[in-house]
């Protein structure tokens, strides 16, 4: 199901997001940065999220998912295209290929991420839903991308450098800046699906677990893969001295913390199953993504 989902429905997703940035982008130079980051590819796992959070729910996508979908990895893709930034994590490779600000200097970079940034809302304000449920989808997008999620936790990260912060710290910054729009991709999928509070309730206990196992995962493959697997220069957490579960933990201690948090993810995935009509194993093959390969 992921498979098929992956070759035939996120490409409708790409179309979304392409043809948004053309249509609307009046800077050439503009247009091409923000362009260059989105086809430079990434694993579109939040899209991927929520296209299959829909079909768990029996329903059939349309081009509202793929709007909301689309206006999701948006928004993450300006979050890297931010992060790489020298006076952030001052990276010079992303998605196997220079980083937006190597190609296109910095201030066009972050000006591609204001486009993206901006652009999502624009586009998920353009979905052909229900005002009500839009308005949602847009506050809800806003509430995790900014400054009580995405952003605050970007801020904490920052911070954390050559410090140290302790386990529950820790938490708070990788649930704002990583949890938060994974924890979006599920909700929105939920709300796309038209399901009932508590089912959301249950998507964002889910995505709680799973965004925090992804920063988890992401902390260790910087340690434990290779750059040419991951696309991305490895080993950068330590050299800028982050504050990481392995740093805390220890490469044992981080691996537990993640087998930990699956496993209470598999468990709202039960609870899930048992107050919705839901496909679970779309969630369990979800799920076996953020494992870490032996
Ligand atoms: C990287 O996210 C940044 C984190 C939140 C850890 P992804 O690993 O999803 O990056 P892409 O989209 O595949 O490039
Ligand atoms: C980035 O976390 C999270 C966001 C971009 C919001 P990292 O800084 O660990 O991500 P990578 O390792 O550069 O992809
Ligand atoms: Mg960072
Ligand atoms: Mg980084
Ligand atoms: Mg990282």
């Amino acid at each position: 199901m992921l498979q098929q989902l992956s070759a035939e429905e996120l490409p409708k997703v790409e179309k979304e997001i392409i043809d948004f940035i053309n249509t609307y982008t009046t800077h050439e130079e503009l247009k091409e940065s923000m362009l260059y980051s989105i086809n430079a590819g990434g694993k579109r796992i939040r899209p991927l999220i929520v296209l299959a959070t829909v079909k768990a729910f029996q329903k059939e996508l349309s081009l509202p998912v793929y709007q909301t979908a689309g206006a999701l990895e948006m928004i993450h893709t300006y979050s890297l295209i931010h992060d790489d930034l020298p006076a952030m994590d001052d990276d010079d490779l992303r998605r196997g290929k220079p980083t937006n600000h190597k190609v296109f200097g910095e201030a066009l970079a972050i000006l591609a991420g204001d486009g993206l940034l901006t652009g999502a809302f624009q586009l998920l304000s353009e979905t052909i839903l229900d005002s009500t449920e839009t308005v949602l989808l847009i506050q809800l997008l806003a509430k995790a991308a900014g400054t009580g999620g995405m952003v605050a936790g970007q801020a904490g990260d920052m911070a954390a450098e050559k410090q140290h912060v302790s386990l529950d710290e820790l938490k708070i910054i990788h649930r704002g800046k990583t949890g938060a729009l994974l924890t979006y991709a599920f909700v929105a999928g939920g709300i796309l699906a038209n399901q009932t509070e508590y089912v959301l309730e249950l998507l964002k206990k889910l995505g709680g677990h799973i965004g925090l196992a992804f920063q988890i995962r992401d902390d260790l493959l910087d340690i434990v893969s290779s750059t040419e697997e991951l696309g991305k220069q490895v080993g950068q957490d330590e050299k800028s001295d982050k504050s990481t579960y392995p740093a805390l933990l220890g490469v044992e201690g981080a691996k537990q913390s993640l087998v930990d948090e699956l496993s209470q993810a598999e468990d709202t995935i039960q609870q899930l199953s048992k107050v919705a009509e839901v496909q679970p194993e779309i969630f369990e093959d979800l799920l076996a993504l953020f494992a870490l390969k032996k």
